[in-house]
């Protein structure tokens, strides 16, 4: 009985760093989910015990672990796991060594495939519906990875101002939308290609004694506050202003954990400088936003695309790794690939 799903990744405007519990958040969080980065996993469940994953047809014993504590943290929700063997196939389209995250896109195809087999097995899990179910267990796999199971724009983490946000799973966000912001753009610009010094699992662990993180998740309320107006009138000139915020304030904060630690790199920054150089002399709406790495994603409207492909091919391109970079935009969230194949 084989099971498929290919689910995008997301970019955070207002950016999770911080957990508590169970992969609970310490803060609200906002994305946009992407289109193009996405992972496709099929998963052949049968009667038995047991886990085997490939990747892109190689077998990936070296990933058996972090799944393993996956159903483990999961498996109270879904007893039946512990009678079932899970033959798990999965693929990027990003490549492997882009220093792309795949956990949000791996961690919601996997999920939604266990709770469209659930359904399947006529178990009745305790959310509300299947896309609910679905967002808790890709929370209990990697945080950020329950925002990709909606398309457009999705909200994590209970906010006061947000009917219905959870810090249990997320939601489609329910508020307005400018049109705008349906047709963003994304050019994820590869600075590194490496792994990361500092995990975002240490990451987060960092935030509990922070010193300023009591100061910074009253900001990101603030700041979810704040962008419903944005979302809402298509204030793109505060779009911009507030994300980079978001952006250099997530780093900001690893700088000044302890241990302190940086991710970004000389070139990280050099197209922070002339995209914000740019900004200024051409007025077009360019703007960056970062997640926990050295990679710079550019962030456009669609009204801006040709102008920001000229910069981006002209002077940006420079500073990725092999010239990479890779072109993305606002997605319609996961899909289905599969009926139930017997
Ligand atoms: O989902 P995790 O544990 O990999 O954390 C992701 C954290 C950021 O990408 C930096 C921010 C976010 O909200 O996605």
């Amino acid at each position: 009985m084989k099971i498929s799903w290919e689910s995008p990744s997301n970019i955070a405007l207002i950016k999770y760093w911080g957990k508590k519990d169970i992969q609970l958040p310490s803060n609200p969080s906002i994305s946009f989910t992407l289109s193009e980065c996405k992972t496709t996993t099929e998963v052949h469940f049968s009667k038995g015990r047991g886990v085997n994953i490939t990747l892109d047809g190689l077998d990936k014993p070296e990933f058996i672990p972090k799944i393993e504590s996956y159903l483990e943290r999961i498996i109270h929700r879904h007893p039946w796991l512990s009678s079932y063997n899970l033959q798990i196939k999965t693929s990027n389209s990003f490549p492997h060594s882009s220093g792309i995250a795949s956990s949000a896109s791996g961690m919601s195809a996997l999920s939604l495939c266990i709770v469209d087999f659930a359904q399947k097995l006529n178990f009745k899990f305790d959310a509300l519906n299947f896309y609910q179910e679905a967002s808790i267990l890709s929370r209990l796999g990697s945080g950020s990875a329950s925002r990709s199971i909606y398309g457009g724009i999705a909200v994590w983490g209970n906010s006061p101002s947000l009917k219905g946000s959870n810090d249990e799973y997320a939601i489609k966000y329910p508020g307005l939308i400018n049109p705008i912001f349906e047709d963003y753009h994304d050019v994820v610009l590869l600075v590194d290609v490496g792994e990361k010094s500092v995990t975002s699992t240490i990451g987060h662990a960092l935030m509990n004694n922070h010193p300023f993180g009591k100061q910074r998740f009253s900001q990101a309320h603030k700041h979810l506050n704040e962008i419903q107006e944005i979302l809402k009138t298509g204030d793109i000139e505060n779009f911009i202003r507030l994300t980079e915020l978001e952006a250099l304030t997530l780093h900001g904060l690893m700088m000044s954990s302890s241990p302190n630690y940086i991710l970004m790199k000389p070139n990280t920054l050099k197209i922070i400088e002339e995209i914000r150089e740019f900004r200024s002399e051409s007025e077009l709406p360019l703007s960056f936003t970062l997640d926990a790495g050295a990679n710079v994603h550019v962030l456009f409207p669609g009204s801006a695309k040709k102008k920001a492909m000229e910069f981006i091919n002209s002077n940006l391109i420079q500073y990725c790794k092999e010239n990479r970079f890779i072109l993305d935009q606002v997605g319609s969230g996961p899909k289905r690939l599969t009926n139930f194949v017997k």
